[in-house]
């Protein structure tokens, strides 16, 4: 595991956009899995700005969504489909096929949860993963207690993960119970994987993926395990 201590989030997002162009150039179809939630804002950002800049072409690229909730339509403003779509892939002429959502309106989720598998593996496995973590250490939905070789699957959020995510919905009593996430044995499957950290809140957390136990109780620690894993995380993540 590598980590690079940036001096605040704006220098984070630079970093992970200069990885994310990298391997975007170098890689000849490059399959991105891509976190929603506050940190990885920065990086949608300073990737729209460099495709008008006109320097970037994702013609060849592929999108997977990492997660899901259960039960909110695409369109609605708190879903992960909307999210992406209006940070990001709208603002860089993708065609429909370049893009693969979870769908959390499915009738059988089940179904849906095997097809997204399916086709991450008929996509070659996804070469680079961005994530975030929870305070708790979920990654994806992946709360603690997840086996880690769990696979794309329909899972309950945590109180304390509604809590947290409340700040997106109107009340928490909007905020859907259920998501579906990719696994934790799915993600594990990526060739890459760059997991953002920013801020004070999440210092014990990046603490404890670093150089905690390596334990299902905090999902974030398999991290240590997977053999080409980045951190890049701003000062305030680290204890003084
Ligand atoms: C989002 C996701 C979550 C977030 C995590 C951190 O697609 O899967 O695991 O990455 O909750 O969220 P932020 O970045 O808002 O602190």
């Amino acid at each position: 595991m590598e980590v690079i201590k940036v001096a605040d989030y704006e220098a984070l997002s630079k970093k992970v956009c200069e990885i994310f162009i990298n391997r975007l150039q170098t890689i000849e179809n490059p399959v991105f899995g891509l976190a929603t939630g506050s940190t990885p804002k920065g990086l949608y950002k300073c990737l729209v700005e460099t495709y008008e800049s006109g320097q970037i072409s994702f013609a060849n690229a592929k999108f997977f969504n990492l997660d899901e909730y259960i039960g909110l339509d695409k369109s609605h403003p708190s879903s992960y489909t909307y999210y992406l779509m209006k940070k990001l892939y709208e603002h860089i002429h993708l065609t429909p096929d370049q893009i693969y959502l979870p769908n959390g309106n499915a009738t059988d989720l089940q179904e849906e949860c095997a097809r997204y598998e399916q086709c991450i593996r008929d996509c070659g496995h996804i070469d680079l993963q961005i994530l975030g973590v929870g305070i708790n250490g979920h990654i994806g939905f992946n709360e603690p207690g997840t086996p880690f070789n769990s696979r794309t699957d329909v899972v309950n959020l945590t109180e304390s993960t509604m809590r947290v995510n409340s700040r997106f919905f109107k009340s928490i009593d909007d905020i859907p119970h259920r998501a579906i996430t990719m696994g934790i044995g799915t993600i594990m499957e990526s060739k890459e994987i760059i997991m953002l950290v920013s801020g004070k809140h999440k210092a014990d957390t990046l603490q404890r993926m670093i150089h905690g136990n390596v334990t299902e109780d905090f999902p974030a620690s398999i991290l240590q395990k997977h053999p080409n894993v980045t951190v890049i995380a701003d000062e305030e993540a680290f204890h003084d």
